[in-house]
């Protein structure tokens, strides 16, 4: 095998994102040693890619709003199937989260008095989006980086994590090797379970994280990481579509993938968020986003007859309406014969004047002259929607704490915060409000272990831990397979899964659709497993990285994790025989509470695959649902007295 490198910590935080930074920064100011880990270049996590704001309840322009209002607004536009004590915790905390990124030198956008300056987003009720131009995102991550940075917190990139270690992949010469894990078997291409009408708590596991194992591209060599605990921050899964707002190479669903073959559920997973307004034209730039600042600004949407088509679809609100409002508008404009030459719908800030454009939509002003070729203050823009967040994600508590010890998650990569549809804006802050939830639970686990190390003088108290500790102890060693793959042709089947997912399971979704979506997933599983990787040896003790090998066993990670996620996506969008928020069942149009004002949960789970007296242990997805918990306290009887049962969100 390949040189191996070995690197130890208390946090370990998967993740270079804003997540992650802020993670990062409480767990050290909590006395932990942190490293974190990132695939992409320090400094340009998919984080830079949030353009227009971040939301906090600071009344500088509407003084009327609170965090009652936010929270309201957050828990109706997700259709009400959030967790609302996390949303009461989102809003609760966003204007001390506002307040420290300015005390730490962000430079967002203020009145000539030296307020904040707060904009419009689509479907809130007031002003609350506070800004830096139209590239918000960077900035957060540019004072992240200096708090990081001042820290001397320890920031390896280039490196892609394929496998979460838990105490079970060591072996201890006392205990004896672990158990093997269940051999896969291939997949059933004609049935989709929907097991049991309520979930079944999944209890807390006896396992403890340990660590991290994955492919160092710099240094061309497998590296594991050891840790006391361990952060997920590995972002959403909107890559899996072919339009998409994420880079080519980041948000396959691989934080969601890790969490899964850890052991940990998935929810909501069909809910994918589409924004309305990615760019469609030139090829190399469809899908890249067109902030909603624009709209926020004033811009307005109009068909290829030039009519303002919102007021159609909601007239109170118009292009601010709900994204999975005007994504749907926008889609439906497009497929009935009124959309431009380039497939999209046209959004025009013509008559804005052309300093608040260059002032306040600085690099979509630089975006569209460099890639469509147009000066936006004269011409219009062609849109149309793209996939662009993942509600859905990984199972955690109010505490970020998975059921596995030690491992939390932080960022995209869970759920339960924003429902059914996220409200533009949401996103950056709870990436900073969690993360330091986060940060700070993953610190309190790890100097936990630390003190009982202490007291009990050598290694810590249990066997599953004295690893945890950088001693060298020989009593154990890791024993994992490595599970690598190294197809042929990965780009044809990552090319195939985004094309598939796009039509079978899009902004409109269809029985029939989904049912011939989640066969041909299945059909790639199994030539995944069990056909691609037959002639190379990549899990072998032989195998080296080189620059020959390494993308393809990059791409073909990307591919395994798309395949979990799209799965989940898929049996999860035909279990919902409603539409809701972004999920919208042309065979279902109706929101149905009665029925599916639940969460749907995917679990791995074991079955016996043959009756015979070898039965093998294997694994399968199966779901369940379970009804979201009532909401209480003042926001509740805010809800009750102030906000309208759900919106016409139809095209009936
Ligand atoms: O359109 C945007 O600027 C996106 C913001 C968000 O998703 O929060």
């Amino acid at each position: 095998m390949n040189k191996q490198s070995n690197c130890s910590c208390d946090v370990l935080i998967i993740g270079g994102g804003s997540a992650g930074l802020r993670a990062a920064i409480e767990a050290h100011d909590a006395g932990a040693n942190v490293l974190i880990i990132s695939k992409s270049k320090r400094g340009d996590p998919h984080t830079t890619l949030a353009r227009g704001g971040i939301n906090a309840a600071l009344g500088t322009m509407d003084p009327d709003d609170n965090w009652v209002v936010h929270a309201a607004d957050t828990l109706r536009e997700g259709e009400f199937i959030a967790d609302y004590e996390r949303v009461e915790i989102l809003c609760k905390n966003a204007p001390d989260a506002i307040n420290e990124l300015v005390n730490w030198g962000a430079r967002f956008h203020r009145e000539k008095d030296g307020r904040l300056t707060q904009r419009f987003f689509g479907a809130h009720t007031y002003r609350r989006t506070v800004f830096y131009e139209d590239w918000t995102g960077q900035e957060i991550v540019r004072v992240l980086m200096e708090q990081v940075n001042q820290r001397n917190i320890k920031i390896i990139d280039n490196v892609y994590i394929t496998k979460l270690l838990k105490s079970k992949d060591y072996v201890n010469e006392e205990r004896g090797p672990p158990p093997l894990p269940p051999a896969p078997q291939p997949a059933s291409l004609t049935s989709w379970k929907t097991t049991a009408a309520t979930y079944k708590q999944h209890e807390q596991e006896e396992e403890q994280v340990r660590g991290a194992f994955g492919i160092d591209l710099e240094n061309k060599e497998f590296v594991t990481f050891e840790c006391k605990s361990l952060i997920l921050a590995a972002g959403g899964y909107t890559r899996v579509y072919a339009v998409s707002s994420s880079r080519i190479f980041e948000n396959y669903g691989e934080g969601i993938a890790l969490a899964y073959e850890a052991g940990i559920d998935l929810v909501d997973m069909e809910m994918v968020q589409f924004h309305p307004t990615g760019m469609v034209w030139p090829d190399q730039a469809v899908g890249t986003l067109a902030t909603e600042a624009i709209r926020g600004e004033g811009g307005i949407l109009l068909n290829s007859n030039g009519e303002r088509f919102m007021k159609n679809y909601d007239p109170e609100r118009m292009e601010l309406g709900p994204r999975d409002v005007v994504a749907r508008a926008n889609y439906n404009e497009i497929i009935s014969g009124r959309g431009t030459e380039h497939g999209g719908v046209w959004l025009d800030v013509t008559h804005l004047r052309k300093e608040v454009i260059q002032e306040r939509l600085t690099t979509m002003y630089e975006q569209f002259q460099k890639l469509d070729g147009i000066d936006i203050s004269k011409e219009k823009m062609e849109v149309g929607p793209t996939a662009h967040y993942s509600m859905g994600g990984i199972v955690v508590d109010i505490n970020c704490r998975t059921r596995v010890k030690g491992l939390f998650a932080v960022g995209e990569v869970i759920s339960q915060i924003h429902g059914a549809n996220r409200l533009g804006g949401n996103s950056l802050l709870d990436t900073v409000v969690f993360g330091k939830i986060a940060g700070g639970e993953a610190a309190g686990f790890a100097n936990e272990l630390k003190r009982e190390s202490e007291e009990t003088g050598a290694g810590l108290s249990q066997p599953a831990r004295t690893s945890n500790t950088n001693n060298n102890d020989q009593k154990e060693k890791l024993d994992i397979n490595l599970d690598l793959f190294s197809l042929k042709e990965p780009i044809k089947f990552r090319n195939e899964i985004q094309e598939l997912m796009k039509l079978n399971a899009g902004i409109i979704r269809e029985q029939v659709m989904l049912e011939n979506g989640l066969k041909r997933i299945l059909e790639l599983k199994n030539e995944f497993y069990f056909n691609s990787n037959k002639n190379n040896n990549i899990n072998s003790k032989e195998f080296k990285i080189d620059d020959d090998n390494s993308e393809n066993i990059i791409l073909s990670w990307h591919v395994k994790c798309s395949l979990i996620t799209c799965e989940a996506i898929i049996r999860s969008a035909l279990m919902r025989q409603e539409s809701r928020g972004a999920h919208y069942r042309s065979d279902f149009p109706r929101l149905d509470d009665e029925r599916w004002k639940v969460n749907i949960y995917c679990r791995k789970e074991k079955k016996e695959v043959s009756a015979d007296a070898d039965a093998t242990a294997a694994e399968e997805m199966i779901l369940f649902k379970q009804n979201v918990k009532g909401i209480k306290g003042s926001l509740a009887d805010f809800i009750k007295s102030h906000v309208k049962a759900a919106h016409h969100r139809t095209f009936e």
